[in-house]
């Protein structure tokens, strides 16, 4: 705009003029040019400085295009704090697909498994990074009864039900609203419809991830149903402190659980059982591959190596605890879950085999990743003394877990 007023300048300052009624003529013509056009450049200005000021205003959510599932959009949000950690998840299956936390000497890595693409989601995963439910863990063949009457769920593993059934909450395109801030969040929505893999009730689920100015991702659930049904849900995110440069097996950790849940061989609970004198011991710190060859264990046997639901030791009901400390002594990185939910199961990566190639061309080794997964016991709805997984119409199921990174 200034550029517009110089020329209408050197225009009048350069014409011959011929008489001074021509002069008189222009110099009036100019000054009202300039005149109409003063505020609109002034405006101009303003916005300007209006752009240059958003421009400098920090971004800790972004998005962008990661493809297209079951013809809808999904994108991925990468939610960064001040102390430069970030995380990215996916609407598909809200999926953490990346984690990257600092190591002793700040140096960021990303710190669980998963794919650099969707098109690796959608092909096959071992529920890499996402949200499990509606029942996370096993429900016995796929069946149980709720106010007299009988269900059939899908069946998905050796005749049971595993993780919601064919096609979990960690196979649906979620409705994602992300919110800027120091601790960005991203909330995701999404209707479970009445009857979907055989389970009752219209249910509406919330998830909302943040990522806190501590180095935390703290994630809360919510659900509420139009009629009885059953609920357990959970992350299942990958960890491995070292950034993918070696197993799970020098891990240490230690779990706040005096008691687990054994299992019969297709992994169903068959009871409580003391952690005390076994392999199931995490009270005080182990490392990972310590005992978890333990050919004499029955339990390790049946589970391939860990694959258990750790019973946690609680002072109060339902308030946020730590449930376990995970750390690795060559990069020094320690991560403590805490949750609101009464067990938490630890699957040692045992089915991988290294048939999958994951990000950055990383072949997944045997137990190259560990789950901790904060839940309600598996198969909880088959037996009765076990914690109720029941959601009726008119409560608010509602749980917190929260992973730190030290
Ligand atoms: C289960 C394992 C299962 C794995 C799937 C874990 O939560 O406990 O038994 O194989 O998820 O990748």
């Amino acid at each position: 705009m200034t550029c517009i007023l110089y020329k209408i300048y050197m225009f009048y300052s350069n014409f011959q003029f011929h008489t001074m009624y021509t002069k008189n003529l222009l110099f009036f013509v100019c000054v009202s040019l300039f005149i109409a056009l003063l505020p609109s450049c002034q405006t101009s200005e303003k916005k300007s400085e209006r752009t240059a000021d958003s421009a400098s205003v920090k971004t800790y959510i972004s998005k962008t295009v990661f493809g297209t599932a079951d013809n809808q959009p999904v994108d991925l949000y990468t939610l960064t704090n001040e102390n430069g950690v970030v995380a990215k998840i996916t609407n598909y299956g809200g999926i953490i697909t990346s984690l990257s936390v600092p190591d002793k000497n700040g140096k960021m890595e990303d710190i669980v498994l998963g794919y650099d693409s969707l098109s690796g989601y959608l092909k096959s995963t071992p529920y890499f990074g996402a949200i499990i439910g509606r029942y996370g863990n096993r429900i016995a063949k796929g069946k149980f009864t709720l106010d007299g009457k009988a269900y059939k769920l899908d069946t998905n593993n050796i005749g049971n039900h595993l993780h919601g059934g064919i096609k979990g909450f960690d196979k649906v395109v979620w409705t994602a609203t992300p919110t800027e801030g120091t601790e960005p969040s991203l909330k995701l929505t999404y209707l479970s419809k009445d009857g979907e893999e055989g389970y009752p009730g219209n249910l509406s689920v919330e998830v909302i991830y943040t990522l806190t100015k501590d180095n935390s991702i703290k994630i809360e659930y919510t659900a509420t149903t139009d009629k009885p049904t059953v609920i357990n849900l959970t992350n299942h995110s990958y960890f491995n402190l070292t950034g993918g440069k070696a197993d799970v097996l020098d891990h240490d950790l230690v779990l706040n659980a005096d008691k687990y849940l054994p299992v019969d061989k297709t992994l169903i609970p068959t009871g409580i059982k003391p952690v005390k004198g076994s392999a199931f011991d995490f009270t005080t710190s182990h490392k990972i591959g310590e005992r978890i060859n333990d050919a004499k264990d029955e339990q390790i046997k049946f589970g391939g190596g860990y694959d258990h639901c750790w019973v946690l030791n609680r002072t109060t009901k339902d308030s946020l605890s730590l449930a376990a400390t995970l750390s690795e002594a060559s990069s020094g990185r320690k991560m403590e879950v805490y949750t609101t939910e009464p067990a938490i199961q630890f699957y040692s990566g045992n089915f991988l085999n290294g048939s999958i190639t994951g990000k950055g061309n990383i072949v997944y080794k045997f137990r190259s990743g560990l789950c901790l997964e904060t839940e309600h016991y598996p198969d909880s709805p088959n037996q009765a003394s076990f914690p109720s997984t029941v959601l009726k119409p008119g409560e608010t199921y509602h749980t917190i877990t929260v992973y730190k990174f030290l």
